[in-house]
């Protein structure tokens, strides 16, 4: 027995890409990037999206402020160093604008050698920059649809079409988003058409219960021909966090993977922190990509999540509130070598 275990404990250590668990195991670090007093009057930094290249972390976020959302940008190659970097604010720094922009999305268009920054603007819109590093080398927002597709009309009840997200395969891009009222909706175009020609707008998953398929979707490619999606819910205690589900393609049905309250991707019940119990809240983030391409590709493994917490005692209007952002570095992963 002991023989035939080790045989095929070895056999799983050595598959090329190890498979996603189905419980999730985190631990939190204390807030590590937040409002400066720097005189920008922001209540809140939220929604971030992070890649890593050669070394150097680059995030970009919502700015949230009372009168309104927009986007922010630095980057740093220690975490420790995030707070002391330089914050670009992009309403004043680039042709992005001001405006209402939010929760943004990076990645490298490889066939176009482009970066592409996708965020809501009340549309899908999205902007192209030639260097990651060049806050001021972003365009101005162009969008996705000419309108609010007539099937998320039809559905969105008294919610918001939020939190665009865009993935392609080999031969497609998919750009998923949510409307606060339990739907996540999918839009496909072909590779060679990105970024124009999202149609065919579909409802690709729904729950009775608006609350369980919130907002805040990441979806990404495992390398095994897998994808893993993550959608933020609201939890009986009232405090987000979120559930996962996979698929073996971007355009078929999901399969819940961690999926409950009990058994959750990232709630305050598997999240162990370093330092303070400083949220309870587990919300809108990003998984932090090496690949940084269109493919959204990540190694299920070693799992490390920028989220958004926040102090339970805030109290005040949704826009003011002081979001910060914080790590989650899983803790039951497989290791990859
Ligand atoms: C980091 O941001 C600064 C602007 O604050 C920019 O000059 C620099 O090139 C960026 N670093 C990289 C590696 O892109």
């Amino acid at each position: 027995m002991l023989y035939l275990f080790t045989i095929a404990a070895m056999a799983a250590a050595c598959a090329a890409v190890p498979n996603i668990p189905s419980t999730f195991k985190w631990e939190s670090s204390d807030p590590l990037i937040s409002p400066k007093s720097d005189g920008k009057g922001l209540a809140g930094v939220k929604d971030p999206s992070i890649v890593e290249v050669d070394g150097t972390y680059h995030v970009f976020a919502s700015q949230a402020k009372s009168s309104g959302y927009n986007l922010m940008y630095l980057n740093f190659t220690d975490f420790s160093e995030a707070q002391s970097a330089t914050f670009h604010y992009l309403d004043q720094e680039s042709a992005i604008g001001p405006g209402y922009r939010a929760a943004p999305q990076v990645f490298y268009f490889a066939p176009q050698k482009l970066w592409y920054l996708v965020y809501q603007n009340n549309n899908a819109a999205y902007s192209t920059n030639s260097d990651i590093g060049n806050p001021a080398g972003w365009t101005a927002p162009k969008n996705f649809f000419s309108g609010v597709p007539s099937i998320i009309s039809q559905n969105i009840g008294n919610g918001y079409w939020v939190d665009m997200w865009v993935i392609c395969d080999s031969e497609n891009c998919y750009l998923f988003s949510t409307d606060d009222n339990g739907h996540l909706y999918r839009a496909s175009t072909s590779l060679s058409s990105f970024p124009s020609g999202f149609s065919d707008t579909v409802i690709a998953m729904s729950a009775s219960n608006k609350n369980s398929l919130f907002e805040a979707t990441n979806v990404y490619a495992l390398g095994d021909g897998s994808y893993l999606l993550i959608v933020e819910a609201i939890g009986g205690d009232g405090n987000r966090y979120f559930r996962s589900w996979t698929s073996n393609s971007l355009s078929d049905t999901w399969k819940e993977l961690a999926a409950s309250e009990s058994n959750p991707f990232a709630r305050s019940n598997n999240v162990v922190f370093t330092g303070k119990s400083w949220t309870k809240s587990i919300s809108h983030g990003e998984m932090i990509r090496t690949n940084t391409d269109q493919t959204m590709t990540i190694s299920p493994c070693d799992l490390r999540y920028l989220y958004q917490g926040m102090d339970p005692s805030a109290t005040g209007n949704y826009n003011s509130l002081p979001w910060k952002l914080a790590l989650l570095t899983q803790t039951n992963s497989e290791t990859c070598s």
